[in-house]
């Protein structure tokens, strides 16, 4: 892939620790050669204490636009000159664009999952939405999805931020949202419902723990929607084991794809390739599977 660099390319750029494993450079750079934007995406491993000092050169290196990753998410938030009110809800930034020198943030993951289910035909209205996870992650999913659902049960290992993150929910009147620790019996009355859409929004299950999985395969049933936020391995073992239950498994490279997209729609105001960004993508995860798969044996 060549990319024509031009005294006029805007650059946009990660910044996380680590970022040696993202796919955000792969899926940009395609795009922005795809629909021609003079655009150029690297990533930046930043620590902690060099991220202030970063996030002030933005303006003055007129960089276009950043995506933020662990572990700055929420630390990021107090360098910016303004916040989209999603990511204030959210209280966290994974996009942030430069506009004439002031920066304001964004938080796209939520938007991403929401499209993800979309592109699947899924529609939450009337949907009994069960959500694993009250992390960052499932925060920005769950801020998108409280409106749009009949009823969202949150479970989390830790009681108290599923409750805390319930509580963040409730100022929208219309939201019919539930807190409860993550635990079998709780899993299987929740489960025990019909049409539930399940979402895995922790990172259990993720290389390298892919055996790893939080819903035993009897809780899972043939009339379930079951979306894991985890890509890598694309086809984690809860989805595995829904895919056996008869039900329909949608895989976080969605997820993934739909967030970036989004930001560079607000970096480049023009419409993201999301298919090519997609295949772009699984390409490169079904790659690093087969690698792993032949430095095992
Ligand atoms: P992210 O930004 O990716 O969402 P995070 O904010 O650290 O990451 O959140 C991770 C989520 O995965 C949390 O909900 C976490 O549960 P706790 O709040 O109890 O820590 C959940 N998680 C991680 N490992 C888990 C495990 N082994 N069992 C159950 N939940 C787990």
């Amino acid at each position: 892939m060549t990319i024509p660099i031009t005294p006029s390319t805007s650059l946009c750029a990660l910044i996380g620790h680590p970022v040696s494993h993202s796919f955000s450079p792969l899926m940009h750079n395609a795009a922005f050669q795809e629909v021609n934007a003079d655009f150029v995406y690297l990533a930046f491993d930043i620590k902690e204490e060099d991220l202030e000092k970063s996030i002030k050169a933005v303006p003055a290196l007129g960089i276009r636009g950043l995506n933020v990753t662990i572990p700055h998410k929420v630390s990021v938030m107090k360098f910016l000159d303004e916040l989209d009110p999603v990511a204030k809800e959210i209280g966290a930034v994974n996009t942030i664009v430069n506009e004439n020198g002031k920066l304001k943030g964004y938080n796209t993951d939520g938007l991403g999952a929401l499209m993800a289910l979309q592109t699947e035909g899924i529609n939450l209205e009337d949907k009994k939405v069960v959500m694993l996870g009250a992390g960052g992650s499932a925060r920005a999913i769950a801020f998108y999805i409280a409106s749009e659902a009949q009823e969202l049960v949150i479970l989390n290992r830790t009681e108290s931020k599923a409750i805390e993150l319930a509580e963040s929910l409730k100022y929208k009147k219309e939201v019919n949202v539930k807190a409860l620790k993550l635990n079998l019996d709780n899993l299987k009355m929740e489960l025990n419902d019909k049409n539930i859409i399940l979402i895995n929004s922790t990172s259990v299950g993720m290389h390298p723990n892919e055996n790893e999985t939080l819903v035993t395969s009897d809780l899972l049933k043939n009339d379930m929607v079951v979306f894991d936020i985890v890509y890598n391995p694309i086809e984690t073992r809860l989805l595995k084991e829904a895919k056996s239950a008869g039900a329909k498994a949608i895989d976080g490279v969605g997820m993934l794809v739909y967030q970036g997209a989004a930001a560079f729609e607000l970096w480049t105001g023009k419409r993201a390739p999301a298919d090519l960004m997609k295949s772009i993508v699984e390409k490169e995860l079904l790659k690093r599977e087969k690698r792993r798969r032949r430095e095992k044996k």
